[in-house]
Order: C-alpha cells, then sequence, then structure tokens
C-alpha cells in the first residue's frame, strides 16, 4: 500500500488555501501560457477511464500537452485488459509504474481512493461513480472567480439530479467553506441531496432550503448549477424517464432571473437547459468547459512538484464484520481492499463512499 504520493482524491483533503493557490496559478497560466509550456517536459500522464467522457478526459490530456508532458491511457476498458477480468489493484499498480500521475475515471464510489492505495504514483479522481468530481469542482470554482470574482457571499442554485450527480455533491463541500453562501437545491424528492451531504451541511452550519420549482427559485439566484438527469445510475429506465425533462430552463425563466446571473451546466446537456439559452451572456457554461483546461494544467504541476506527504486515504477504523451497505461502493466489487470507517457508535460512515452503513 502506498500512500506517501500528493494524491487528488477529494478537494476536501486540503486546505482552502490550497485551492486559492491553484486557482491563483491557473489565472497566472492563462495570463503567460508560454511560462508553462515545458514544466512537464519529460512526464507521462496516464488516463484509466472507465466510463465515457469527452471533456474531463480531453481537457486533462490537452493540460498535459499544453505543459510539455505525454500521454497514455484508455479510454474504453473492453479495449484492455480490464475485459480479460484484471482488477483495479492490478491494473493501477502496473501503469503507475510507466506513468508520472494518473487520471482515472470510474463507475464505482471510491473507486480513485481505492487506485491510490496501489499506485506508485499520484492519482486524481476525474469522477467516482455517482460520489464525486473534484477536477470539475476546481473548474467551476475557477469559472465563478473569474466571471463572478469572488467565492463567497453567492447564492447558488442547484438544479436536477442532486442525488447522482457527482458535479454537484463535490461544488457543495466546496462552497460551503467560503463564507456567506447559500444553497437553494432545486430537484424532485426523489432526487435530493444524500443524507450524508445534508448532515455536512448542517454541521458546517451551511444555510441552504431544498425546494422543487425553478420558476420560483430563479429570481433569488447569483449562480443556477443546472445538471443532468444521470441516467446510468438509475435502477430502471421507468424511473429515469419519471425524472427526465422535470426541470428545462428555457429563455422564459431567464426572464425572471438577475441581470448578473451565471448559468453554469457541466455538461454534457440533455434537455435541461433549451439551446435558445446559449445565445444569453449570462449562459457561461462553454466558457466554463475552457477554464477546466487551465486549471487542469495547475493541478498537474502542484501534484508533479509536490513532495509534501499526502492526506492520509483511510485515517478511519476497520471494523470487525462491517460491510459498505452502498452497492455501488467500489469495495464492494474489489474484496481484496481494506475496509475502513469513520464514525462512532452504530453508524459507520465508509472511507471511500462516505454512505452511512447501520452496524
Ligand atoms: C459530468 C460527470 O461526468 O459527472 N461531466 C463532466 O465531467 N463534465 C456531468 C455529467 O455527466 O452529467
Amino acid at each position: 500500500m502506498s500512500e506517501s504520493h500528493a494524491n487528488f482524491i477529494d478537494l476536501n483533503d486540503y486546505p482552502v488555501e490550497w485551492w486559492n493557490n491553484l486557482l491563483a496559478l491557473a489565472h497566472d497560466i492563462m495570463q503567460n501560457p508560454a511560462d508553462y509550456a515545458q514544466v512537464c517536459k519529460g512526464k507521462i500522464m496516464a488516463t484509466l477511464f472507465y466510463e465515457p467522457s469527452t471533456r474531463t478526459q480531453m481537457s486533462f490530456q490537452t493540460a498535459m500537452l499544453r505543459l510539455g508532458g505525454n500521454i497514455i491511457g484508455f479510454d474504453n476498458p473492453s479495449s484492455s485488459s480490464v475485459s480479460k477480468g484484471e482488477n483495479l489493484k492490478d491494473t493501477t499498480k502496473i501503469v503507475s509504474s510507466y506513468a508520472d500521475v494518473l487520471v482515472i475515471r470510474h463507475p464505482l464510489a471510491g473507486s480513485a481512493k481505492a487506485a491510490a492505495l496501489s499506485a506508485d504514483c499520484p492519482v486524481i479522481n476525474a469522477g467516482d461513480g455517482g460520489h464525486l468530481h473534484p477536477t470539475q469542482t476546481l473548474t467551476d470554482l475557477l469559472t465563478l472567480k473569474e466571471l463572478k470574482g469572488t467565492l463567497e457571499g453567492l447564492t447558488i442554485g442547484f438544479c436536477g439530479d442532486l442525488k447522482n450527480g457527482r458535479t454537484v455533491h463535490s461544488l457543495l463541500k466546496a462552497m460551503k467553506c467560503y463564507p456567506k453562501n447559500r444553497f437553494v437545491l432545486i430537484s424532485t424528492k426523489e432526487l435530493g441531496i444524500p443524507a450524508y451531504l445534508r448532515d455536512m451541511l448542517h454541521a458546517a452550519g451551511a444555510q441552504f432550503a431544498e425546494m422543487q420549482s425553478l420558476e420560483e427559485a430563479i429570481g433569488t439566484l447569483d449562480v443556477l448549477y443546472m445538471t443532468r438527469i444521470q441516467r446510468e445510475r438509475f435502477s430502471s429506465e421507468m424511473e429515469y424517464l419519471r425524472q427526465k425533462d422535470v426541470y428545462v430552463l428555457d429563455h422564459a425563466k431567464m426572464l425572471r432571473a438577475k441581470s448578473d446571473l451565471v448559468v453554469l451546466h457541466p455538461l454534457p446537456r440533455v434537455d435541461e437547459i433549451s439551446t435558445e439559452v446559449d445565445e444569453d451572456p449570462r449562459a457561461v457554461y462553454f466558457q466554463q468547459a475552457k477554464f477546466g483546461v487551465y486549471i487542469r494544467m495547475a493541478l498537474i504541476k502542484t501534484l508533479l512538484d509536490a513532495n509534501a506527504a499526502a492526506p492520509a486515504l483511510l485515517p478511519g477504523r476497520t471494523v470487525p464484520g462491517a460491510v459498505c451497505s452502498n452497492e455501488k461502493c467500489i469495495t464492494n466489487s474489489e474484496h481484496y481492499l481494506p475496509k475502513s470507517f469513520a464514525g462512532l457508535g452504530d453508524i459507520l460512515e465508509c472511507d471511500y463512499c462516505d454512505e452511512r452503513t447501520l452496524m
């Protein structure tokens, strides 16, 4: 087991000053790209994408190439030895011995942390199931910092699939750490945020309201974060069909919004933002995707420069006989992984996926 690398699994593993330094570095890279064109010369980044991706994978690859480095990897596990039954541990062990930094996206929660346990180089979480997507959050923070000029005192609406949307989970966890932000969580009853996240917001003293009407909420917002209904995370197609198209941002709704609202979306968009909104100057989701390259350049450079010890991967404890109750947790598929839980008493919180298990 290797824990000596500066992995990037969850933004909240690092202090807010560290995030702010990354944002400042990304800003400098945007202003002076030539100064950074060779800083990763001779380094190799591997991208292991077990799930589809356009922006995340390509922006990582672009970032490494613009830093002067090289890239290897797969975006279709069926063309790798994964299709022969190779486990995550062996794949990451080997690929991390070829590369200097490894970027992983995987359909199971906690997978990036699991990969980091066996990797011989820093691991970056590019989305672990419905759990977290911290580099999208860095992209979102950079977008807000550059376009709103602040990360504080904002009323931020999150709309859509707040249950399965990993970008929502990561961004909420980040924005609650900046002062005076308020959150308006707009979803159907079925697709509200997970219980662990609601408790986390309460524990942080965050101001938040949960509601179902986008029409009612939109006029109060400084930021609207629209999301796709995460079809691939539903257990039945019928359930997905019931939820799709409940929220559609269109021109009529934009008429009710503030003149300085910004509309973010991690993309891909399906039908939740009508294309007529694209021409509205408040729609900044295409700019947002471009910011993703600069913040990933800053992240790769920082992790490759880092010589400090990484945050502990499994700070919790083993509990004899305990198994995570989340069937989409990596520990329930890759059985060799050491189980680890935080929490006292009867409620255990999984160190990989954060879900609760009652003992
Ligand atoms: C998001 C993801 O993969 O979670 N996409 C992205 O990385 N920009 C959002 C989504 O798929 O809905």
